[in-house]
């Protein structure tokens, strides 16, 4: 299962990782079937068959391939553009299975999703709430709505990635929150149908989530007291993964989500609960895979060059992550050092100041941990065309889900 050494080489399932090289080329994003199947499993088993609905966070990696596999599970999806609608559309997800998400949705977007007649919305301030009202109306239609309150409940996690506190540009305050449900009545096209809260991402401890129940259960039981009724509490994702072993099972992570939905489902108990989680499902059931073009020596700084960059793996320089690094063939000898790509910016570092295997011309180089906001943040930089990726389907098979792009779609955009 998974990504595993056999005699020294490193394998996805049964398939040796330099064959999908050979017949891929690199850089190439390398997923795991039985990996995502088992995360879709967890999934399904801790939140879909305890009652909780579940959005998939296409954002984390909206490949239609896994995509449709999540929905078999029976999760719906999470979008935040229309790019992302148009993704859904395209797989066949029905209105009901859609929310759309978001600080900033155009007139266009608006119109979109409610000609769809998508399940509902998760607004974020007064102007989404009044450009959704206008839009409803003109269209004679009705919009679900939740509106995401900010609790700001630190999520102890990276800034860039802490959405939960005052001073991020997400939500709206308690006080807003509750003026526009007890004003309902202005917005004759809404139906205010509940409350969404998204804290943050690769939150690692459960603190943060269990102060979030405990702040809705006060507020739900305020909302109650001025007689404004809802129905559903959207909690969010932000269920983080293990990126320092990331080959280790995810089901580690099983007991905390139980608990978790426990805890919701008894202090929540009035309401319909959602969830939408993206990085859990897909972060560790890929690797990206690379080529390296050389080692080089400045002063006394060791670089490892390879040929997937930034561009294919922003994480590293964005967010300063850690990603574990692989030698495809494994290597007694280390050597300490930075891996970097070939992108003109001294940003383009995918790890800095690690030990590494020693690795030489030629060798692949794998990097961990490349399934969630990793091919989906991918840019085409310096002109780099966007890289492919590569199922390894249950029964062995390398199955190419994206291909690469081609330096002439590239050019036909100008
Ligand atoms: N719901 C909302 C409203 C969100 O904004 C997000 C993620 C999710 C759900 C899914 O969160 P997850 O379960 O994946 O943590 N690019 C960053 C992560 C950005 C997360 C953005 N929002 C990274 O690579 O770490």
């Amino acid at each position: 299962m998974g990504f595993s050494y056999v005699n020294d080489r490193l394998f996805c399932q049964n398939v040796d990782l330099a064959a999908v090289a050979q017949k891929f080329g690199t850089p190439t994003y390398v997923y795991s079937e039985s990996i995502l199947k088992r995360n879709a499993q967890v999934i399904k088993n801790c939140f879909i068959d305890r009652g909780v609905q579940v959005s998939y966070a296409m954002k984390a990696n909206s490949n239609p391939e896994i995509l449709k596999l999540f929905r078999s599970y029976g999760m719906g999806v999470d979008i935040v553009s229309a790019g992302e609608f148009k993704m859904a559309q395209h797989i066949g997800y029905k209105a009901g299975e859609i929310n759309f998400a978001g600080v900033g949705k155009t007139n266009e977007e608006l119109t979109l999703a409610l000609e769809f007649g998508i399940d509902h919305f998760n607004v974020e301030s007064q102007f989404e709430l009044e450009l959704l009202e206008s839009r409803a109306a003109i269209l004679g239609k009705n919009a679900s709505v939740l509106l995401r309150l900010n609790p700001d409940i630190d999520p102890q996690t990276h800034p860039h990635i802490s959405t939960g506190l005052k001073k991020n540009k997400f939500g709206m305050s308690p006080e807003l929150v509750r003026h526009l449900l007890t004003h309902a009545k202005d917005y004759p096209h809404i139906n205010f149908d509940g409350i969404h809260c998204h804290i943050g991402s690769q939150i690692l401890r459960s603190q943060p989530f269990y102060d979030l129940i405990d702040y809705l259960a006060l507020f739900t039981a305020d909302l109650r007291s001025l007689n404004v009724e809802i129905a559903h509490l959207d909690l969010g994702g932000g269920f983080g993964v293990n990126y320092m072993d990331p080959f280790e099972d995810i089901l580690e992570t099983t007991p905390y989500l139980e608990a978790y939905v426990d805890v919701a489902q008894k202090k929540l108990s009035q309401y319909q609960l959602h969830i939408q989680p993206g990085r859990v499902l897909v972060a560790n059931s890929a690797v990206l895979l690379n080529r390296v073009l050389g080692t080089k020596v400045n002063g006394d700084h060791y670089f490892v060059v390879i040929d997937g960059a930034t561009t294919d793996l922003i994480r590293p320089a964005l967010y300063d992550a850690y990603h574990a690094i692989y030698s495809h063939q494994k290597r007694e000898t280390s050597r300490t050092g930075d891996v970097v790509g070939p992108v003109c910016e001294s940003s383009d570092a995918l790890a800095k100041q690690r030990e590494l295997p020693e690795f030489c011309t030629d060798d692949l180089l794998v990097i961990a941990s490349a399934g969630a906001y990793a091919s989906s943040m991918g840019s085409t930089y310096n002109l780099r065309p966007l890289s492919p990726e590569v199922l390894i389907t249950e029964a062995g098979e390398m199955k190419l889900i994206k291909r690469r792009q081609s330096f002439k779609e590239m050019i036909s955009l100008y």
